[in-house]
């Protein structure tokens, strides 16, 4: 190989001060690992030596503790984009240490290249293999990389070896063109491969190789509870129940299914479900639930942008590579969660709300309008275009001291136009071809917890003879009781 090999430390010598940083990746897939890491110690040993060292961010999704947690915890990110979930980055970013731009993460690439955001200097990027003409072999994830490694101005290649060399025949690395000579996204079906295997950069950008080998550090989901499960058992019979009905085309339709918990019990349910036929699925993280699908035989095909897996079960993967091989294909980024794909495929679309208000907007992101939890992600990507747009959440959050049916959301992340369906342990809201009223009505009745219901009707009361059940002066009173006696159950509406 003609590259240089390089330490971290010799690799982040290179970083300046202020410097825009593109990263490999979608949430710890895929993401470097080892210049990262360094990169938080110089930051550190600048700090202690009283310069200022802080970079702006740039990535697929979340990255890792070893990135966004040790960066954070050095106070060494300006600016970050697209999205984040690490604890030690969200207390930076809800006290002003660090500028946060949430996006929907089917806009991040495009948006840099139109030159909305800031281009990155440098890409970092993890690989299993590197020509010397420039082919690179992505790992577990697609990320925006092509994108950063078409701008930067210099690529350092993380070289993992842990990760199995036949990732590379996973990938589907696909670059649109943009406007006005943006063409159609050459796919119809969740199977089509439309791109390359390996991602071609200039090779006189590649500055350096950093040898690594080391999964991706992510640890397993909790396990479901009464709560999620019962939330999923809910999606699950009306998934069935607009089967049989007609609603759904027989053979089914495939699965967007969204990050965290209560998407894990809800695949699981799917799995279980003897009336759902075995699916395909199109979607943005491939998480270990859907992996369980596949050994099962109830999920034939997945094509997402990141194996977001835990150690272990990217090891079983690894080890069953033949059975895995044709059945899993890794995108960018831009085009898994590409709008036109996903109206085209007629995706089934399932995402977690924080809360929701009467009206059907849900909010993803805040708490408190003020705080943020994790970002858009690509929920918005999804919802929006689905054929079936389905948000699921408990009804009541930190022990029933808040109701996620709210009058209204402190944020709003989708519209009531995007939302057809919300899901709570309590039941199925269907909001399709409802009024604003009759939406409201549905949502009560069906997914409020029982304890919330009685205020919720008092406050739809006070706007008798309007089209839209909102009054303004009483709209915030859930979060105004939350925020000042800890408890929504204090809100007042009688007044
Ligand atoms: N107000 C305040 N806190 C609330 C709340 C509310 N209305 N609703 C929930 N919470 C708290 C919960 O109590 C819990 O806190 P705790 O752990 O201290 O008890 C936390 O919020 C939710 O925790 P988590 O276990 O992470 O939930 P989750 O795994 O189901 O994730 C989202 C839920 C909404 C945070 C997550 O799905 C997300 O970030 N979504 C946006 C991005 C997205 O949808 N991506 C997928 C697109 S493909």
């Amino acid at each position: 190989m003609k590259f240089k090999i390089l330490t971290p430390e010799e690799a982040v010598e290179m970083i300046e001060n202020g410097e825009n940083i593109g990263l490999s990746g979608f949430t710890a897939a895929g993401a470097p690992k080892a210049v990262p890491r360094a990169l938080a110690e110089k930051a550190k040993a600048e700090h202690a030596a009283g310069r200022p060292f802080k970079i702006n961010l740039f990535s697929g999704a979340s990255t890792s503790a070893s990135t966004d947690g040790a960066l954070a915890q050095a106070d060494a990110i300006d600016y970050r984009t697209p999205y984040q979930s690490s604890p030690d980055l969200r207390k930076n970013l809800n006290s002003q240490k660090t500028r946060y731009n949430d996006m929907h993460l089917s806009h991040t690439a495009m948006y840099m290249r139109y030159g909305f955001i800031p281009q990155v200097k440098t890409a970092i990027v993890e690989a299993t293999e590197v020509t010397d003409d420039g082919k690179i072999a992505l790992t577990t994830a697609g990320g925006n990389t092509a994108t950063y490694c078409k701008l930067a101005e210099r690529i350092i290649i993380e070289l993992n070896a842990y990760h199995h060399p036949g990732l590379k025949d996973l990938h589907d690395v696909y670059l649109p063109l943009d406007p006005p000579n943006r063409e159609p996204i050459p796919m119809t079906q969740v199977e089509d491969r439309i791109g390359t295997t390996m991602l071609q950069v200039d090779p006189a950008k590649i500055v350096g190789i950093v040898h690594t080998n080391e999964n991706d550090h992510i640890a397993p989901f909790k396990d479901s509870d009464p709560v999620t499960d019962q939330i999923g058992e809910n999606v699950c019979n009306f998934l069935a129940a607009e089967l049989k009905a007609g609603r759904i085309p027989q053979g089914f339709l495939p699965i967007q299914s969204g990050v965290g918990n209560i998407a894990n019990a809800v695949l699981a349910a799917l799995g279980r479900n003897a009336d759902i036929p075995a699916f395909r699925m199109h979607t943005e993280v491939i998480q270990d639930s859907v992996i369980k699908l596949m050994d099962a035989g109830r999920c034939v095909f997945v094509g997402g942008c990141s194996l977001t897996v835990s150690d272990d079960c990217l090891k079983h993967i690894y080890e069953n590579f033949d059975f895995y091989k044709n059945k899993i294909m890794l995108r960018p980024q831009e085009i898994s969660n590409n709008p036109e794909v996903v109206r085209r495929l007629g995706l089934i679309c399932m995402n977690t709300a924080i809360e929701v208000d009467v009206f059907g907007h849900v909010n993803s992101t805040h708490f408190y309008g003020r705080q943020m939890m994790n970002g858009i992600g690509g929920s918005g990507d999804f919802a929006r275009n689905g054929y079936l747009t389905i948000f699921t959440c408990p009804s009541v959050a930190k022990g029933g001291a808040i109701s996620s049916i709210v009058p209204m959301c402190s944020h709003i992340d989708h519209t009531e136009h995007d939302v057809d369906i919300v899901v709570t342990e309590q039941g199925v809201a269907d909001l399709r071809g409802k009024s604003p009223r009759e939406r409201a009505e549905e949502l009560i009745e069906k997914c409020a917890h029982p304890e919330y219901k009685p205020m919720l009707r008092e406050y739809l009361a006070r706007t008798p003879g309007f089209h839209t059940p909102c009054d303004v002066t009483k709209a915030l009173e859930f979060h105004k009781a939350f925020l000042k006696e800890g408890d929504m159950r204090k809100a007042v509406f009688n007044d």
